[in-house]
């Protein structure tokens, strides 16, 4: 049976998704999950505890809240999103992800936040192996120099030094690694919809994304 109450959002680095996601969760008051922070989280416990035993321990002690839409992790009540969101955290994640053990030990993490408000789940793998039953799937993609420009923007703000050639290298090494992991690779579902927001605004995304929603869940 197809659920109507899950809404996947899956695509490459700086796509788009997780503001998509954000907005979405706001408009249909469901819940956000962002898979992507949960792998960041893991690989935060893994350089703390660097066996698969020990991580998942040491990830069960932190907490995980939604404020304004977006999940935040915390750890002894300091929110540690801040530090989940360096890059060097998003390329161990990239490099643990691509083991069984780390895979497994998050997707029980990630169906236990379905809830009957709805979910609006972000990631890689969302409506290809973690909810494959959802009706409403996107894969959001843009061209690799608009994403690189937008994750530049972002993490600009924090780190004076970094350039944009070093943001397209990262953003190309992580989505080349995504693409051809054996396990969950990054491919779109079959039954998604693919939008290619490169030329497009949020709220173009935004609205083509709730038109195909209640397109499938009528
Ligand atoms: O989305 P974000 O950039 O935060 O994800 C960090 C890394 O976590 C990705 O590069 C990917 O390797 C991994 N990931 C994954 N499956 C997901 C979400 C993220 O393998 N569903």
């Amino acid at each position: 049976m197809k659920d109507n109450n899950i809404i996947t959002i899956d695509g490459p680095s700086a796509s788009g998704k997780g503001s998509l996601a954000k907005v979405l969760a706001k408009k249909l008051k469901f819940i956000s999950l962002d898979s992507g922070l949960l792998y960041r989280a893991y690989s935060y416990c893994f350089e703390k505890s660097p066996n698969h035993l020990d991580a998942k321990k040491y990830f069960s002690n932190l907490k995980i809240n939604i404020i304004d839409h977006k999940m935040h992790v915390f750890e002894n009540n300091i929110d540690i999103t801040p530090i989940l969101r360096h890059e060097s955290v998003a390329k161990s994640a990239s490099k643990l992800s691509s083991f069984k053990e780390t895979r497994d030990n998050l997707i029980s993490i990630q169906r236990n936040l379905v809830s009957k408000n709805g979910l609006v789940a972000d990631g890689r793998d969302m409506g290809t192996v973690v909810f494959p039953n959802a009706k409403t799937k996107i894969f959001l993609i843009a061209d690799e120099e608009v994403r690189a420009k937008r994750r530049y923007a972002e993490l600009i703000l924090n780190n004076s030094s970094i350039t944009m050639k070093s943001v397209l290298r990262d953003i190309r090494d992580r989505d080349d690694a995504d693409q051809k992991r054996y396990l969950s690779p990054l491919i779109p579902a079959k039954d998604a919809l693919v939008i290619d927001s490169s030329d497009l605004t949020e709220e173009d995304v935004l609205d083509l994304t709730i038109k195909y929603y209640t397109d499938c869940t009528k």
